[in-house]
């Protein structure tokens, strides 16, 4: 958090080539490394719209509904429903923190693969919430922007036992 790239607008793919496919396995890495459900190629130094997620036995979140591993080229957002739930969100780029974030409970999702196939998806839960988060990383947005109220923002072990469950 501070780093001016992680505030810009990303520019589209225009290519489905091996370049793209390396900065996908550099973003598979560092997820998996630090146990994140999801990262955008802004929070690993490219500037790119390129998000990648998954949660399966994720030690950070626990108790929710799997999201299949997914890497989700341009993504274009359209909202189902208007209704918003809050849930607890943290980021690998602003590490040992957790605030509270408003997002849509249903969208359709679509956008490319990293071999250029299309992706057409409508989710809802978790799923609609990280792929949010993701995409808010594209525009240069970060949670603690998100978060409505502060008092709703803060050290990871010392919100711990004040924090709801996060929906799924
Ligand atoms: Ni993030």
């Amino acid at each position: 958090m501070g780093e001016p790239l992680l505030r810009q607008v990303a520019a589209p793919v225009t290519r489905f080539d091996e370049e793209l496919a390396s900065l996908v396995a550099d973003m598979d890495d560092t997820m998996r490394a630090l146990s994140g459900a999801g990262i955008a190629a802004p929070q690993i130094g490219v500037s790119l719209r390129v998000v990648i997620f998954e949660l399966r036995d994720n030690p950070r979140y626990p108790h929710l509904s799997p999201v299949p591993y997914t890497v989700l080229v341009n993504p274009q957002l359209t909202v189902l429903d208007p209704a918003e739930e809050e849930g607890w969100e943290g980021c690998l780029s602003v590490p040992g923190m957790r605030g509270l974030v408003p997002r849509y409970r249903r969208l359709r999702y679509q956008g490319f693969d990293a071999r250029g196939a299309p992706i057409d998806r409508s989710v809802e839960g978790f799923h609609a919430r990280v792929v949010q988060h993701e995409v808010d990383h594209l525009d240069g947005i970060l949670f603690p922007q998100r978060v409505r109220d502060l008092r709703n923002f803060g050290f990871e072990d010392a919100l711990a036992g004040h924090m709801t469950p996060m929906p799924d």
